[in-house]
């Protein structure tokens, strides 16, 4: 592949499902304020300025030791800005962030309302100065417990809608089981909200197989290990469940220790409707451009390959019609 396709394809327009909007903070804006607030955040950074951790569970810890320096809905219309600048800058025209009320407010609905009210805000303002369009997944943290997720999922219907798009769980795949957050997908799903859950990252394909049939996803953040069980892959197919792939976040995390052994052209080949995300791009040292540069290379990937990528994560996204309207406009080929 010459470079001249190399360039053209890491510019291509872009449409990420799969983002955590804390873990998308450049570890500089996150030292600012913790400067600002004099909070000590010992052990969060690396001697070079990046985020410091060992593995996924230190990966979490680290997480949200960084995401305690978020304190007002000011900080995250901070926050988003900082974010939704970076996606621009590689091309991003559509993006889906998980917000957690548990680290806006607490889980208490009022709090996230003015939370929620900042970040909208702030979104806006970014689709105004750079044409990125972002709609919210309310996520409730796995290694919090199904009663915060409740309070979550309340907090998600309440404010369900053309903003709040979906309802999702991430956090410790390996601390319970999809079940027992099958409530709070209940009540997601009673208000209106689509549904996607991190599954077969940590966790085997029964982890996958579970999501779909407890929770009722259409989506699955992750979803790797699916390649393990050729039953769940056709499965996959069969219900056009849609994987939200983070490969740069799969490599650095260790569930693959290069991305050439990594699954997502295998799943892609035997008809898996599979899409391309950062998950927590400063974390994983990584970019939308990047992930697209590392594929290219890696297994080959001409533009048509991305291109259909991308529209299969328009039409897997959470949004209204009209707004996926305007998202496919902007993917057309100038
Ligand atoms: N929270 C942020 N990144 C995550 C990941 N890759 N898996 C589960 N929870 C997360
Ligand atoms: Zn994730």
């Amino acid at each position: 592949m010459d470079e001249d396709q190399i360039d053209r394809i890491t510019r291509l327009p872009k449409v990420e499902l799969h983002l955590h909007h804390e873990g998308a903070a450049p570890p500089a804006f996150i030292r600012g304020l913790a400067q600002e607030k004099s909070v000590n955040l010992e052990g969060v950074f690396t001697s070079n300025g990046g985020y410091a951790f060992r593995d996924f569970v230190h990966f979490l810890s680290v997480y949200e030791a960084a995401t305690s320096v978020l304190k007002s809905p000011e900080d995250y219309a901070r926050l988003t800005k900082a974010v939704l600048e970076e996606s621009a800058a590689n091309d991003v025209v559509y993006s889906e962030t998980f917000l957690s009320p548990d680290f806006c407010g607490g889980g208490d609905v009022g709090a996230w309302r003015e939370y929620l009210h900042a970040i909208k805000d702030a979104a806006d303002e970014a689709e105004r100065d750079h044409g990125i369009i972002l709609r919210g997944i309310v996520t409730c943290i796995r290694h919090f417990g199904p009663d915060k997720a409740k309070a979550t999922a309340l907090c998600a219907a309440e404010t369900a809608g053309d903003w709040i798009v979906g309802f999702g769980i991430a956090g410790d795949e390996m601390k319970g089981k999809p079940k027992d957050f099958a409530y709070s997908f209940d009540m997601a799903r009673e208000a209106g909200l689509h549904l996607t859950a991190h599954a077969g990252e940590w966790g085997g394909a029964a982890s996958v197989h579970d999501a779909i049939d407890d929770l009722g996803v259409t989506r699955i953040g992750h979803g790797v290990h699916a390649i393990t069980d050729l039953a769940l892959v056709d499965k996959l197919v069969e219900n056009e469940i849609v994987l939200e792939v983070c490969p740069g976040s799969n490599v650095v995390l260790n569930v693959y220790p290069n991305l050439a052994v990594h699954p997502i052209d295998t799943l892609r080949e035997r008809g898996v409707k599979v899409t391309v995300s950062t998950d927590d791009p400063p974390f994983f040292h990584t970019t939308m451009r990047q992930e697209y540069l590392n594929l290219a290379k890696t297994f080959g990937w001409d533009e048509a390959v991305f291109a259909e990528l991308n529209d299969t994560a328009a039409r897997a996204a959470f949004c209204d019609d009209d707004t996926r309207a305007r998202v496919l406009k902007r993917l057309e080929r100038i």
